[in-house]
């Protein structure tokens, strides 16, 4: 246990072959706070988050709550929703959750149902997962997630295929796990949703953190009103966005 920080990362490398996908990356995310990780596509989000959960390998040092680099036993503190989810499809949600609650040792049946009222699941307990919509699958991975009350959660662009009233309860639960001390590494392609939850931003491009800071920081020091004008104009796609504009 730590009081400062639940994450530490600090000149993270992640290669594939040749390509190196993450470039000597150091951020932290403090006990409390959401820290969100923004990127064009192919910057290294997924792999950072990868590499924390020890899914590649990496060189770097990540400290996962003061106890430590990935290893089986900090994965009970975690809750993670990946942006291509891990759910056995062959099974039913409700296979699945006790499944998991059986490998963690943990299973709060009153949370677990509490969770599955909250993402209107019930209804499908007994689906098969393949039989699901797309949002209803990412409902099983986000319930899959939290089910354990861990006090980190690594989410990559959790709101995919969620609809709106799903958005609304799990940006509820977020809120709360942060009131309640937990933290949270949220990677986004959604700006809006970005400027309302992210208490500090780290903005990668190519693998390397190019800018980091609360919104406000972030959009003063980029002269924007928005933080998705900061965002463009940090990547310096806001010229290239004109020239495509100009061609069309
Ligand atoms: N398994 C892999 N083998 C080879 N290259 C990979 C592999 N996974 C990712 N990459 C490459 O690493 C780079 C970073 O990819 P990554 O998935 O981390 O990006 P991202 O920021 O999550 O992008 P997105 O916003 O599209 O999800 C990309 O160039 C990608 O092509
Ligand atoms: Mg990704």
């Amino acid at each position: 246990m730590n009081d400062g920080y639940a994450l530490k990362v600090e000149r993270l490398t992640v290669r594939y072959g040749d390509k190196v996908a993450v470039k000597g990356l150091s951020f932290m995310v403090n006990n409390g706070e959401v820290y969100c990780l923004l990127g064009p596509n192919g910057a290294g989000k997924t792999s950072t988050i990868k590499a924390i959960l020890g899914l590649v390998k990496y060189e770097g040092l990540i400290d996962i709550l003061g106890l430590g680099q990935p290893s089986p036993s900090v994965m009970n503190n975690i809750g993670v929703v990946m942006e291509t989810p891990v759910v056995l499809e062959a099974l039913t949600p409700r296979e699945f959750l006790e499944f998991l609650g059986s490998v963690r040792g943990i299973f709060n049946a009153r949370r677990a149902e509490a969770l599955i009222d909250a993402f209107e699941l019930r209804e499908y307990l007994d689906t098969p997962i393949a039989a699901l919509s797309a949002g209803n699958r990412q409902k099983v991975a986000i319930v899959a997630a939290l089910l354990h009350e861990p006090r980190l959660l690594l989410l990559d662009e959790p709101f995919n295929f969620l609809d709106v009233k799903s958005v609304r309860v799990f940006k509820e639960i977020m809120q709360r796990h942060i009131e309640s001390g937990g933290s949270i590494l949220f990677s986004t392609h959604i700006m809006e949703v970005a400027e309302r939850v992210c208490n500090r931003i780290g903005i990668l491009n190519e693998g390397d953190l190019i800018t980091e800071g609360t919104l406000s920081e972030i959009k003063e020091r980029a002269k924007a009103g928005t933080l998705e004008d900061a965002f463009l104009k940090a990547i310096h796609a806001d010229e290239e966005i004109k020239a495509i504009l100009e061609g069309l």
